[in-house]
């Protein structure tokens, strides 16, 4: 398979690598750097579990080239917590119960982190509108919403 030099910023940490240019975005961050928050499920652009932000942008890694990560920056939901404490939207969705088995919400705090960044104070519309390619099989999209609401009102992603 074809290889790539792949110079790229993750979690605010530079990374040099040699790159099959059929790797996916997932299986870098996964396989390579061991980066495993990052889930995958469908494999196919359907469920947003593999959600990273890329240049601020929330991508489906599972169907993303690592190497079209050249000279850009991304974020996985490992570089979220600042020293061992949680973001906002983090925090948020633990005290809303906004999570059961888990697999999707590092996806869904991606996708959230990325809303709240632009839009610091969404409706429960502009909530439900952001993270209509996010699904979640247990815990309901109730408690989301209010998570990123709550989130929203205890200072948006940085505190
Ligand atoms: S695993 Fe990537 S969108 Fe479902
Ligand atoms: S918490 Fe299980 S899929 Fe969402």
């Amino acid at each position: 398979m074809p290889e790539l030099d792949v110079s790229t910023t993750v979690n605010g940490r530079p990374v040099e690598m040699r790159l099959p240019t059929r790797l996916t975005l997932a299986d870098f961050v996964r396989d390579r750097l061991g980066l495993t928050g990052t889930k995958v499920s469908c494999g196919m652009q359907v469920c947003g579990a593999c959600t990273v932000l890329v240049d601020g942008d929330p991508v489906s890694a599972c169907s993303y080239l690592a190497c079209d990560v050249d000279g850009r920056e991304v974020l996985t939901v490992e570089g979220l917590a600042d020293g061992g404490e949680l973001t906002p939207v983090q925090r948020a969705f633990v005290d809303c119960s906004a999570l059961q088995c888990g697999f999707c919400t590092p996806g869904f705090v991606m996708a959230a982190t990325a809303l709240l960044r632009d839009e610091p104070h969404p409706t429960e519309e502009q909530i439900a509108h952001h993270l209509d390619g996010n699904l979640c099989r247990c815990t309901g999209y109730l408690p989301i919403v209010e998570a990123v609401l709550k989130a929203s009102r205890a200072g948006g992603i940085d505190e």
